[in-house]
This record gives C-alpha cells, structure tokens and sequence, in this order.
C-alpha cells in the first residue's frame, strides 16, 4: 500500500479551498483539516471574551487552552471549541473580518501552526489553509495553490452566505474579499504565499468537478509512485 500523502492545498479565500478539500479527503479517505477554521475559532473566543486582538499574550495563552476539534457529523465535518459547536458562529462576516487581525498575531499563529503539524504528522491528510505548503507542511508530498479572480470569489461566498440565510449585499462582499486578500497577502508573518514547487489552479472558469479531477488526477500519479 502507498504511503499515505500530505496534501497542502493553498490560496485566497473563496477560491473552492474548502469544497474541494472536503471532496477530496472523503475521495482518498483522508482527514480534512481546515485550519482557517481554527483561526475563526481563536477570533470568535477572543471577541466573546473581549480581549484585545493585539495582546499578543494573552492570545497565546487563549490558544493554549483552548480546546478545539474536527468531528465529523455524517457527511459534515463540525468544529468543536471547548466542547461547543461554532461551526456556523465563527462564518460570520463580522468574524471573518476580526480574523484577519488574530491571524496576524505571530504567538497566535505559533500555536496554530504546532497544532496542525500534531493534527498532520501521520499523512493521510488534507490541509487548506494559506500557509500550509510554505510554513506548516513545507516537506508536504502534494502543494496545490487554487484561485480565481476577487469578482468570481466574492460571487461565491455571496451565493454562500445567502443559502445560509444570512443578508448580504453582493459588492460589499467582494469589496470585503478584497480587503481580506490584502490584509492576509501583506501580513508580516506567514503571508499568503505560493510554495515555489505548488501546482497552480485558477478555479474561476472551472466548475468543482473539473478542479476535482485534475486534483485526483495529480493525487493518482503520486500515490502510483509509491
Ligand atoms: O480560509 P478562511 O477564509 O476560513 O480563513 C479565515 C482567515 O484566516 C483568513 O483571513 C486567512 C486566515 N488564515 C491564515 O492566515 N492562515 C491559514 N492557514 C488559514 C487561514
């Protein structure tokens, strides 16, 4: 049997990371980990707590303690912190807004990031995230690096929040997707970044489908190499 993979998958929010991450760990049978998900968590305790997003101390020490979780709920994976489902707390565009600041935070991201490497180290997983292939998973066996233009994912997370029930308005979610691509690219620490060995995918003409299947195309020939 081949050895079971790291798989980095990298890029902009809303440019099909977590669709395609999913599908393609319930494909191979591997854990998916959404680590912008453990960011969001960090966010939404720190808000509810109200602490400052730039004490770096005190949110390390939040992240040290807090209690966080990925089960899988039939064919949802939930995200458990301290024992309490957020998984639709922390998608908030008031949330998603205030975790491009903790995610700024270099204590925040220390701890995060040793985190994901324990959730990792065994293979057979799936990681998205911004930094996975440059900073988390540097010696990952497979980088993918998806986008797709600011219009086109600020489309989608429209159309997302909508089924959701949540009210928003079009151009304003695109003008926050390009507010958050800013702060998330010029960040000082671990900005987001394409690994030099990651295979590109613009996603912006391409239905999840397509991208699957160059992804599992990619995945196949790997594994085939033993
Ligand atoms: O993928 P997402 O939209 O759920 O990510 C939420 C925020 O967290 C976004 O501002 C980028 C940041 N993030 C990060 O800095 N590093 C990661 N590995 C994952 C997410």
């Amino acid at each position: 049997m081949s050895k079971p993979l790291i798989i980095a998958i990298d890029g902009p929010s809303g440019a099909g990371k977590s669709t395609l991450s999913k599908a393609l760990a319930t494909d191979l049978g591997y854990i998916h980990i959404d680590t912008g998900a453990m960011y969001r968590s960090v966010a939404l305790l720190a808000t509810r707590r109200q602490i400052p997003l730039d004490d770096a101390e005190i949110l390390q020490l939040l992240c040290q303690q807090m209690q966080l979780e990925f089960r899988r709920d039939g064919g949802e994976t939930k995200v458990f912190v301290n024992g309490e489902d957020v998984s639709s707390a922390i998608r908030s565009p008031e949330v998603s807004l205030l975790t491009s600041e903790v995610a700024a935070c270099p204590t925040v991201r220390e701890e995060l990031v040793r985190m994901q490497q324990q959730m990792g180290e065994g293979g057979g997983v799936v990681l998205e995230g911004r930094d996975i292939g440059t900073v988390v998973f540097p010696q990952a066996e497979i980088k993918f690096f998806l986008s797709a233009s600011v219009e086109e994912r600020g489309r989608r997370r429209f159309e997302e929040l909508q089924a959701r029930g949540v009210q928003v308005d079009l151009r304003q979610t695109i003008e926050e997707v390009r507010v958050r691509d800013d702060a998330d690219s010029s960040r000082e620490h671990a900005p987001l970044r394409r690994a030099p060995d990651a295979i590109d995918i613009d996603s912006t003409a391409l239905n999840i489908e397509q991208v699957e299947a160059l992804m599992l195309e990619v995945v196949r020939e790997r594994l085939a190499q033993g």
